[in-house]
């Protein structure tokens, strides 16, 4: 393969601004965006649109019914469509700067529910490794397909997303072979570190201009938990912003340890991860996972409702590729949590779309056999239900010393049976921990320069 032996890319800061990237590297990302396989397109992974911007959206008040402002960052912009690519050239990265992963020599796994497995197989593909993504046998069918496409191989695990353990599992049986390496999203802080740099320093910049230019929210699903990580960054510079953590009604795992399936793809995977920072999670959310198909379908399909309640047309046809079943999610978290806070015209609440519509054509199709009847009036029904009357139910205060230990206690049950030492999971319940690890970034920054200049 051409470019084996290539493992370089940009650094977190580079992400972050990627007008600090010389005039030859920036040129070469721009055409990049030409050919998906063009391995520069390494540096197109930011939150950035052409003119520098952060791709967001500011979403109708018609649609939302609230006075706050809900600023939603749209993932489909990046690189192989979703933000989860960052992660995964973190890790991937990181491995390499630290010298664990020699092109040729490694083969690489990606346990995921698939954006990160899709990720994960893009990014070995631009950097020439052979990957392995391990996922869950009942996921949409568009996630196998780009996988595939871009050249993993798939190893399956009953189920679908409320059983990553299962997954977590088989990816640990695969690395006793010592020629794989585990880009282990649920426990590696790559993850963190792109998230509350590059997402969560973005995030603030995003909402310059909007409201009072603060954040009053940062609402997140976590599937990893790696977004929720903006929210770290998000509460250093407002710190009166309340970080949301939202979970499928019917898989309650932070809320009260509840387990089952559910149609949220990427989030709610029954456990509390490694790299969940549970200090700063201030509210945990449960979301229906009906009303979030119910709500992409309303985007989807339903422009002529939304034009009807006085959605400005443009920005309806706009809003139909942005967003999948999580970012629906997202949103409705973020609609309660406006007014759970009573929130107003000039708040802003923040949330963010881990990917588009393209990988979700499946699930709309189910539930329209499910639905036996989707016409005007059934949408414009759920519209009223799932938007303009989302309730302020099953909105549960985190920030008490009882509740963090019992995200404490979730995450021992469920991160030692893995072999993580309760000591070391302790050293999580401080602050300084989540700051220390943040602070490499710095120097790992330096180092994957130097890695570059040795090309
Ligand atoms: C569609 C989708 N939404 C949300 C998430 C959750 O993001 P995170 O893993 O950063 O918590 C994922 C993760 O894979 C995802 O694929």
């Amino acid at each position: 393969m051409e470019n084996r032996s290539i493992p370089y890319g940009p650094t977190y800061e580079e992400m972050l601004h990627p007008s600090k990237m010389d005039e030859e590297t920036k040129a070469k990302a721009v055409k990049a965006k030409e050919d998906e396989f063009d391995k520069h397109n390494l540096f197109n992974i930011n939150w950035r649109n052409e003119n520098n911007e952060v791709n967001k959206i500011v979403l109708p008040k018609e649609l939302t019914g609230i006075d706050a402002n809900i600023v939603v960052m749209l993932g489909s912009y990046f690189p192989s469509g979703s933000h989860k690519v960052g992660p995964a050239y973190s890790t991937l990265i990181e491995g390499c700067v630290h010298g664990d992963i020699l092109p040729g020599e490694k083969t690489i796994l990606g346990p995921s529910t698939g954006n990160f497995g899709i990720g994960v197989s893009y990014i070995c593909n631009l950097m020439g490794y052979d990957a392995i993504v391990i996922m869950p046998d009942n996921m949409s069918k568009e996630r196998y397909e780009n996988i595939s496409r871009y050249g993993a191989k798939l190893d399956l695990t009953p189920g679908t997303e409320s059983d990553v353990i299962l997954t977590l599992e088989r990816t640990y049986e695969l690395m006793k072979n010592p020629e794989n390496h585990s880009l282990a999203q649920f426990e590696l802080l790559p993850n963190y570190r792109f998230h509350r740099h590059v997402t969560g320093n973005s995030a603030i910049e995003a909402v310059k201009g909007i409201g009072n230019g603060r954040i009053a929210c940062f609402t997140s699903a976590p599937g990893s938990a790696g977004t929720l990580a903006a929210g770290d960054q998000i509460k250093a510079v407002f710190p009166e912003a309340k970080i949301a953590a939202l979970e499928p009604y019917e898989c309650s795992t932070l809320s009260n340890g509840g387990r089952g399936q559910h149609r949220i793809e990427g989030i709610g995977d029954k456990m509390c991860t490694l790299i969940h920072n549970v200090i700063t999670t201030d509210f945990v959310v449960l979301i229906e996972d009906e009303d979030c198909v119910k709500g992409l379908k309303i985007i989807h399909d339903g422009t002529d409702i939304l034009v009807e309640s006085g959605v400005d047309p443009e920005i309806a046809k706009q809003m139909i590729p942005l967003f999948g079943v999580s970012g629906i999610c997202n949103i409705l978290g973020a609609i309660k949590m406006a007014k759970h806070l009573n929130l107003g015209v000039d708040d802003n609440v923040l949330t963010i779309a881990t990917d588009g519509f393209n990988r979700y054509d499946s699930v709309l199709e189910e539930l329209d056999k499910r639905s036996l009847e989707t016409s005007h009036n059934v949408l414009k029904r759920w519209f009223g239900d799932v938007f303009m009357e989302a309730d302020t139910n099953r909105i549960f205060d985190f920030r008490t010393p009882e509740r963090k230990q019992q995200l404490f206690d979730q995450k021992e049950k469920d991160w030692i049976p893995f072999g993580y030492k309760k000591e070391y999971l302790d050293t999580m319940k401080d602050m300084s921990f989540w700051d220390n690890e943040y602070n490499k970034i710095e120097e790992i920054d330096v180092q994957i320069k130097a890695m570059r200049k040795d090309l």
